[in-house]
This record gives structure tokens, sequence and C-alpha cells, in this order.
């Protein structure tokens, strides 16, 4: 690869350069915190928004609309005392030696521009808050034929495929097994983002598309294969329980103890382990494949843990840090939220607490390095004066409790003090949680409003 073209670093050369890799609730949590006027503060992401992954699965069957949880990072940065940068591009290095990052831009900016494809950036410190990606542990197929849903543009996928497949069924003279199968909506993974989007799809189907497709409508099989014994590892056995004996009676069908092997472009191969000696495989036929099985790590942190002492970094979940977040083997990196290995489970709450954190330590590093300069130190002795002698508390997380839908106006709630809770009550506590939860008053009207609309309406199966 050719050397990326340097980049002048903006801003005052009195103040320390820190680049904030990603846009989610980790790095959007830090920058809430943050008091940039000790600081440069650059933010790169590929991604210019925020998304507010809870209410993402409403998105696939259009209870929400995409735009309803999003939020342009540039209406978060826009109101902090000092100005914070925004890179759109996709970090591909990082080198903790010189201390730079290589950034390439999106693939719609090399439509529009033919030079500085990429570029380095400078930093004095850095946040990696990249997340992670969907993990497919090898298994045959699944980047092919599966579909994901972690990011806008899949819940955008899901839904334009749902609708093809029940236009697509309603086709005259289609073999009643092709619409069996084009009806088939298999999700893959038990773990709260499987468990949601099987409830969204199937309100879905009893509420709307029943109405309109009332031939085909009740051909609507949706299946959860679910590798463990039970469904959400994460939540209390009761809770577990409740949601299976919930689906059983809402017609979702529920196949634990069964993984898949393969996923072809029309069928999907299970591996059912029975208490039988021998364990059976299956194919099965299906018209959409959406797979949940939880998280690994991005190629960057990936490669960063690599340029590392192994003895240090050997978690296949993500960057090891220490109790101050700071990336084991490094100077001045810290990671947080999901691309971190922690103790802690990849949830948005945790990723908040780190960036909480996070955003407190480095105000208290910035101030104290604008002193150490002001005393006639550059900038970068300043840093490493400052971090040498810092002192401060490591990190500590809360558990407020894990919350999930689980479809027909009901949710569960596992709290702190073995409270749990679940049924119509908790699906009023949870929207009204993540109604609070929303950043800006524009993203909280909107919410509101399509859920209004999804009442006075119903959704819209308008293809687009
Ligand atoms: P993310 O929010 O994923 O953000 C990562 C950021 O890094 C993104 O902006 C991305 O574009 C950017 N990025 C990626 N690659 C690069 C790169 N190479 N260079 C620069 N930037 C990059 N948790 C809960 O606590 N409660 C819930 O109800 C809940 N519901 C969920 C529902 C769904 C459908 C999903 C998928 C997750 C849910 N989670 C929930 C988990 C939660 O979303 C994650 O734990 C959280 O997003 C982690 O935050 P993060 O900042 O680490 O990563
Ligand atoms: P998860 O890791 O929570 O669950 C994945 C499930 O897939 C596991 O139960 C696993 O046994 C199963 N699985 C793995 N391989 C399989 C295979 N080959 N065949 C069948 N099943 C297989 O992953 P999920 O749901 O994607 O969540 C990721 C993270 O986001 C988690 O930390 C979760 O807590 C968080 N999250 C939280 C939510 C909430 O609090 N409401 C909502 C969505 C996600």
């Amino acid at each position: 690869m050719r050397n990326p073209k340097p980049s002048l670093p903006f801003g005052d050369p009195t103040k320390p350069h820190l680049l904030v890799l990603g846009s989610g609730w980790a790095s959007m949590s830090l920058l809430n915190q943050i008091d940039t006027r000790h600081w440069n503060v650059t933010v790169v992401s590929p991604r210019n928004y925020f998304l507010f992954t809870p209410l993402l699965p409403s998105c696939t069957v259009g209870t929400l609309e995409l735009r309803s949880i999003m939020c342009p990072i540039r209406f978060i940065t826009g109101h902090k005392k000092r100005s914070v940068k925004f890179v759109e591009a996709d970090v591909v290095d990082i080198d903790p030696q010189s201390r730079h990052i290589t950034v390439k831009s999106r693939q719609e900016s090399l439509e529009l521009i033919d030079k500085a494809t990429d570029a380095s950036l400078p930093y004095d410190y850095l946040v990696v808050g990249v997340g992670a990606q969907n993990a497919t542990f090898g298994i045959p197929g699944v980047g092919e034929h599966a579909n994901f849903l972690k990011e806008i543009w899949h819940a955008k996928r899901i839904r334009e495929k749902v609708m093809d497949c029940f236009e697509t069924a309603s086709f005259p003279g289609l073999h009643p097994n092709e619409v069996d199968r084009l009806l088939h909506f298999i999700v893959v993974g038990g773990g709260p983002t499987g468990i949601e989007y099987a409830a969204e799809l199937r309100d879905f189907v009893e509420e709307d598309l029943v109405k309109w497709f009332p031939d085909v409508a009740k051909r609507v099989k949706i299946t959860l294969i679910e590798a463990a014994p039970n469904v959400l590892a994460s939540f209390d056995s009761s809770l577990q329980l409740y949601t299976e004996k919930h689906f059983q009676r809402e017609n979702i069908v529920v196949r634990t103890s069964t993984a898949v092997r393969e996923v072809k472009e029309r069928e999907v191969i299970v591996l059912e382990k029975s208490k039988r000696v021998v364990e059976e495989t299956h194919a099965i036929p299906y018209g959409i494949l959406v797979w949940a099985t939880g998280n690994g790590p991005r190629p960057l942190t990936s490669k960063l843990a690599q340029k590392l002492p192994h003895e240090l970094q050997n978690q296949k979940r993500g960057l090891v840090v220490d109790d101050h977040l700071r990336v084991k083997g490094t100077d001045r990196i810290f990671a947080i939220g999901d691309c971190a290995a922690t103790p802690y489970a990849a949830t948005a709450q945790v990723a908040t607490q780190q960036g909480g954190y996070l955003g407190r330590l480095l105000s208290k590093y910035g101030k104290e390095v604008e002193n150490v300069v002001g005393c006639g130190k550059s900038v970068r002795d300043a840093c490493e004066e400052v971090d040498r002698n810092s002192q401060e508390k490591g990190f500590a997380y809360t558990h407020r409790g894990s919350l999930a839908y689980i479809g027909t106006d009901r949710a569960i709630a596992d709290l702190p003090g073995n409270a749990r809770l679940a049924g119509f009550a908790t699906f009023l506590f949870w929207r009204s949680f993540y109604l609070s939860s929303l950043f800006t008053l524009r993203n909280k009207s909107l919410v509101m409003f399509d859920w209004t609309k999804k009442i006075l309406f119903g959704r819209d199966i308008a293809r687009e």
C-alpha cells in the first residue's frame, strides 16, 4: 500500500489532539461528557450519525422509521463548548509507535473524488470505540445468504425482503411448497437481538399483513433457532421460560439445542442435539434468514491487537484494557464499548458508562496538560508527564438491569435486586425508558409520532 498522505493537525497547537474512533454509544457518551475546551477533538467514523440500536428491530417492519432513531453526529458535536471536527471515513490502521492513524474515504466519497482517498492523522490520545461486527464463526454461507441486524442498512434490507417474500408468494400459480418456503422466516440466535426481531416480525404479520394478504398470511411460519438449551442466556431463567411460553402461544416456533451448520441460498442446515446418541441434521427451507448470534471483533480491532504483545492481547472478543480502559501494551490508547474485552456484556449500557467515565477522565487530563504546557513544556512532554502522574480511580460498572421486547405489547425486565417483571406494564416501562433515553427532542418526537401513526394507520407496506 502506498504511504497515506499526512494531514496537518487542525486546531490550537497548545492543546493535545484527541482522536475518537466511532460514532456509536461509547463515543457519543464520551463526547457528551468531555470538556472540549482543553482539547483538539476529531471524531472519525464511516457513519455521520449515531444509531439508537435498542429500537433497531422496530425498523425492520416499519413500527418505526429509520430516520427516527438516527441522530446526525454534528447535532451532538455542534453543542460542545469548543468545536469538534468530524471526518467521515473508515480507520484502516493504527500505528501505536508513531501515534498516527490511517483513514480511508468511504466508497460513496470515492465516486466524487479521484484522489486523496486515504490520509494519516496524528494523535496525542486515541480512543477506539469502533464497536463489533456480527460473529459468523466461519459457518459456510452466512456471509452470502444471511441478513444481519446491526446497522441501519440491515434493517432497511430486511424490511424490503419481507415485502419481497409476501408479494412473490402472492404471485398466481406458485407451487404451494414454494409459497411455504417464501413465508418461512428464520431467526438464528436466541439472544435479545433474535428475540426482539422475531417479536416485531410476528406483530407485523398479525397486526397488518393478515389484513393485506389474507390468502397467504395464514401460511407464515416464524422459527427461532438457538444452539443453547434456552433462549436469552443473559436473563433470569424465569424470564427465559416466560418468553419461550409466550412465543409458543404466538405461534413462533422455538427450536433450542439446535445449531446452524450451513446456510444455503434457500435452506439452512441445522444440527439437532438430542438425547439420542446420533445427532440429526436437517435441511429447513426459508424465505428470509436473520443471523443474530452475537459479536466478533472488527478487522481494525484485531489488527491493532496483533501489533501488541500476545501475552497482553490474547482475547478473541477485543482489546484487553486496564482499570482505566487503557489498551494494554500501548501508550495513551483507550478502548471503550463493544471493541473492548471486559468482564461486562456487550451492551449500550456498558458502552455508555465507559464513555462517560473516559470523558470525565480526559477532561481532567486535558486541564492538567494545559497547566503543564503553560509552564513551558511541549504538548507531547506534558501528555507524558500527566499520564505518568495520574492517580485517577479506575472504571466501575453499575448494572441497572436488562429489558427486552417480546411481542404483542409485552416486555421483560431483569432488574437489580432480583426484580423480574414481564407483561404489558413492563412493555409500557420499556417504551418510556427508551423514549426518555433518546438523545434529542427531535428523535423523541419522531419516535412518538411513529408509534401514534402505527396505531392510527398500521404499518406501511409499500415497497421503495
Ligand atoms: P457501536 O454503537 O456499534 O458503534 C461503533 C461505531 O464505530 C459506529 O459508529 C461505526 O460506524 C464505527 N466504526 C466501525 N468501524 C469503524 C472503523 N474502521 N473506523 C472508524 N469507525 C468505525 N444494548 C443495550 O444495552 N440495550 C438494548 O436494548 C440493546 N439493543 C440492541 C439491539 C440491537 C439490534 C443491537 C444490534 C444491539 C443492541 N444493544 C443493546 C447492544 C448495543 O447496541 C451495543 O452494545 C452498543 O452499540 C455498543 O456501543 P459501541 O459504541 O461500542 O459500538
Ligand atoms: P447474544 O450473544 O446475546 O446471543 C447469541 C445467541 O446465538 C446465543 O444464545 C448463542 O447460543 C446463539 N448461537 C450462536 N451460534 C449459533 C448457531 N450456529 N446456531 C444457533 N444459535 C447460535 O447475541 P445478540 O442477541 O446478537 O446480542 C449481542 C449483544 O447485544 C449482547 O451483549 C446483548 O446483550 C446485546 N443486546 C442487548 C439487548 C437488550 O438488552 N434488549 C438487545 C439486543 C442486543
